[in-house]
This record gives C-alpha cells, sequence and structure tokens, in this order.
C-alpha cells in the first residue's frame, strides 16, 4: 500500500517535473487542442476544449473574429478573476484550463475563435479554432416546401395533361361518330 503510493507520488513528481522542464523548453507555453473546427446548430452549445499549459499562472483571452468584425469575448487567470465581456456574460463559462462554453448560438457566433495565452514573464501563444453555425430547421423548411411546390407543380401539370388528353380523345371519338353518323342513318333509313 505505502509501496503503490510513494510510487504515484514519485511518478506525479516525476510528471510535473517533465511537462515544466517541457514548457521552459518549448517558449513555456502549450495550448492543447483536441478539436480546431467545431459545427453546431443554432440554439445549441458549444465547448471549446483546449488545455493550457505553462509557467505560473496564465493569462487567458478569448477573441471572435469574423470578417472584419474582432470583439473580446473575456479573459480570466485561474483562481484569481474571471472577466466575461457584458455582451457575453450570460452565455459565456469559463474554464481554468482555458476551456470556453458558449451557450445558445445564434448564425452570428459562426467565425473564428482565438485564445491568446499569456505568461507571467510576458510571452504569449495564440491559437485559432473555428466555429460554423447550421441554421437546420430552418434549411429543412425551405427544402420540404421546395419540394412540396415542385410536387404540386408535378400534379398540377399530370392533371392538365390528362385534362387534355381526355378531352381530345372525346374530341375524336365525337368527330368519329359525327362521320359515321350520316352512314349510319343511310343505312338504318336504307333497311327500313
Ligand atoms: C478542460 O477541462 C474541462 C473541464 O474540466 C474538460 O471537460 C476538458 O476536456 C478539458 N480540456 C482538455 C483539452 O483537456
Ligand atoms: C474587464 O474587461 C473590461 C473590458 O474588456 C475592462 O474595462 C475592465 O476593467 C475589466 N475588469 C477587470 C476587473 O479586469
Amino acid at each position: 500500500m505505502w509501496h503503490f503510493r510513494l510510487w504515484d507520488i514519485q511518478d506525479v513528481a516525476v510528471f510535473l517535473s517533465i511537462t515544466l522542464y517541457m514548457c521552459h523548453l518549448a517558449g513555456a507555453i502549450s495550448v492543447h487542442s483536441p478539436q480546431r473546427s467545431l459545427t453546431r446548430s443554432v440554439q445549441e452549445d458549444v465547448f471549446f476544449s483546449v488545455n493550457v499549459t505553462c509557467v505560473g499562472i496564465p493569462t487567458i483571452q478569448w477573441t471572435f473574429m469574423s470578417g472584419a468584425v474582432s470583439r473580446s469575448i473575456g479573459t480570466w487567470q485561474p483562481g484569481v478573476y474571471t472577466n466575461i465581456t457584458v455582451d457575453y456574460s450570460s452565455r459565456v463559462q469559463a474554464y481554468n484550463n482555458g476551456s470556453m462554453y458558449l451557450s445558445d448560438l445564434r448564425l452570428q457566433d459562426a467565425g473564428y475563435y482565438v485564445v491568446t495565452v499569456t505568461e507571467t514573464t510576458g510571452s504569449s501563444k495564440d491559437t485559432g479554432l473555428v466555429l460554423k453555425v447550421n441554421e437546420v430547421l430552418y434549411e429543412d423548411l425551405q427544402y420540404l416546401s421546395v419540394s412540396a411546390l415542385l410536387l404540386a407543380c408535378l400534379a398540377g401539370l399530370l392533371m392538365l395533361a390528362m385534362w387534355l388528353l381526355d378531352k381530345a380523345y372525346r374530341k375524336i371519338v365525337a368527330c368519329r361518330r359525327r362521320k359515321q353518323m350520316p352512314e349510319n342513318d343511310a343505312t338504318e333509313l336504307q333497311s327500313l
């Protein structure tokens, strides 16, 4: 039991020192994000998952960019303070590892999300994630209404074609009858 515990502590210590050493080697900051491109629908939520490692307490800043628009979403230092912009305060949740949760998505939320990690030494690193927002319901409805319209048009055309064919058929039959009528009448008269 003790043996295991000792090992655990040693493992953690080794892991931490290696991590710290690697951080020092690699310009100290690392931002790991499993998914760089996300697609969600309107009114859904999105979790921008990142894991920030650096020396000391990082300052995490998220910025939204789309075309010419660039606006700050929030800045926080894990365990120190969290400052979310008023526009986002009701929809954003900040995580200690740098991740950000954005709820109730709108179409305008589609764009580029940049997380800037700044170390106590002043060096910083940017990582960008792309968010696509689909308006699924609207697209589905549009698709359905277009299909329904096409089907209705097709049905209408078919009905018109059948009506015309029927009319033409009746006319032809009537014509034939009229042509045959006098002869019939004649033969009938003759036979009488
Ligand atoms: C960051 O932390 C959150 C919550 O603790 C977790 O769900 C998420 O997976 C973490 N992200 C990474 C990349 O480790
Ligand atoms: C929070 O951010 C706003 C602007 O982004 C700034 O004016 C304000 O001073 C910040 N507050 C704190 C406590 O850092």
